[in-house]
């Protein structure tokens, strides 16, 4: 078959993490999709860095915009990262050039989602981000597909591995946050400003993704409420471990639904949570995301939330949506239909 031909910005663990699992699982990516998905082109910030994988085949474009007007790329890869700049830039002159686009990028969504969904919607391309919320975890997907029929009542979960990673190694060695957070960075966890991480802004861009996917409603992220886990210390853990439960950051969304007035509360912040909840059993850079949907009742999906090989996974899966032609409106409704829902008023019930 016809091949979907890729352009990808940045080359950094995402980015390189996309090169290398197109080339060593193409085998199983033909079984799935038989048009065969070619990285053409690629930009990066820095040519002669080692990246420990072949670029040799693919065209370099210094700029990472001039992707978007490379004739050899049907679908643009953003992995550049900021809800800003160049990944901005990048995203709007594919879809102006009628280019899909996919994109690991929960900052810039959150910020500019609804505006960039009309945008695709108009172009009639894709604009897939199943990578920028819950890392490998295939939560847009299900959300939009296999919980599809369902009225979704809340959506919560551990939404950041790099907080996740700090506070199970806390309590694990007893040792305190900054330490820690070293080895999430070297591990290739944490945002380029792991403040990201830390202050739950990383999750509550996701959270905002998450919300308008399960209500059908514009992206919101100014209307949420944010505390992070700086101020955690490992006495802190210890005590709540003598207590029976563990400190997880959550990001919860829901609905609050009387009548005409519909409202929704979005918060992220640390929460204690009882040691025998499922929840409180994912460790490391393990995410969850429970859904609580009026048929389904509860689903848990947990799955590592940060890296290379989960968030290339994400990626990849949604450029194989691609090959095969599925294109689906970016927030499960129609982005000219989206509603805006206010956020509830601080302490309602
Ligand atoms: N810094 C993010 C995290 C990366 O730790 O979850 C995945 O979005």
């Amino acid at each position: 078959g016809r091949a979907l031909r890729v352009g990808i910005a940045g080359l950094g663990t995402v980015g390189v993490g996309v090169v290398r699992l197109l080339a060593e699982n193409r085998d199983i990516l033909l079984q799935h999709c038989p048009w065969p998905i070619e990285v053409t082109a690629v930009s990066a910030r820095d040519r002669r860095k080692n990246r420990d994988v072949d670029l040799s085949k693919f065209d370099w474009c210094d700029d990472p915009v001039a992707l978007a007007d490379h004739p050899k790329v049907d679908v643009v890869v953003e992995v550049i990262g900021g809800s800003g700049g160049a990944a901005k830039a990048l995203i709007e002159r594919a879809i102006a050039k009628g280019k899909h686009v996919v994109t690991a990028n929960k900052a810039l969504l959150a910020e500019h989602g609804t505006a960039l969904a009309r945008s695709a919607e108009q172009a009639g391309v894709a604009l897939a981000y199943e990578a920028a919320v819950a890392g490998g975890i295939p939560i847009i997907k299900s959300m939009r597909e296999g919980l599809a029929a369902n009225r979704i009542e809340h959506v919560y979960g551990i939404l950041n591995g790099t907080c996740n990673y700090i506070l199970t190694q806390m309590r694990e060695t007893g040792r305190e946050f900054a330490d820690v957070l070293a080895e999430a960075q070297q591990l290739g966890y944490a945002e380029a400003d792991p403040s990201f991480d830390v202050d739950g802004i990383d999750a509550a861009h996701k959270l905002s993704i998450l919300t308008a996917v399960a209500f059908g409603c514009e992206v919101d992220f100014a209307g949420i409420k944010i505390s992070g886990i700086r101020n955690v210390s490992a006495m802190d853990i210890e005590y709540a471990s003598e207590l029976g439960y563990r400190i997880k950051l959550l990001g919860l969304s829901r609905l609050i639904d009387q009548g005409a007035e519909r409202r929704i509360e979005q918060r992220v912040h640390a929460c204690m949570v009882p040691q025998n909840a499922l929840i409180a059993k994912v460790d490391g850079v393990y995410n969850a995301v429970v859904t609580q949907g009026n048929f389904v009742g509860q689903n848990v999906a947990i799955g590592r939330g940060a890296g290379q090989g989960p968030t290339a996974s994400a990626v990849v899966s949604d450029l194989m949506d691609i090959a095969r032609g599925r294109i689906l409106p970016a927030f499960s409704a129609p982005a000219d239909t989206l509603k805006k829902i206010p956020a509830a008023p601080e302490g309602s019930h």
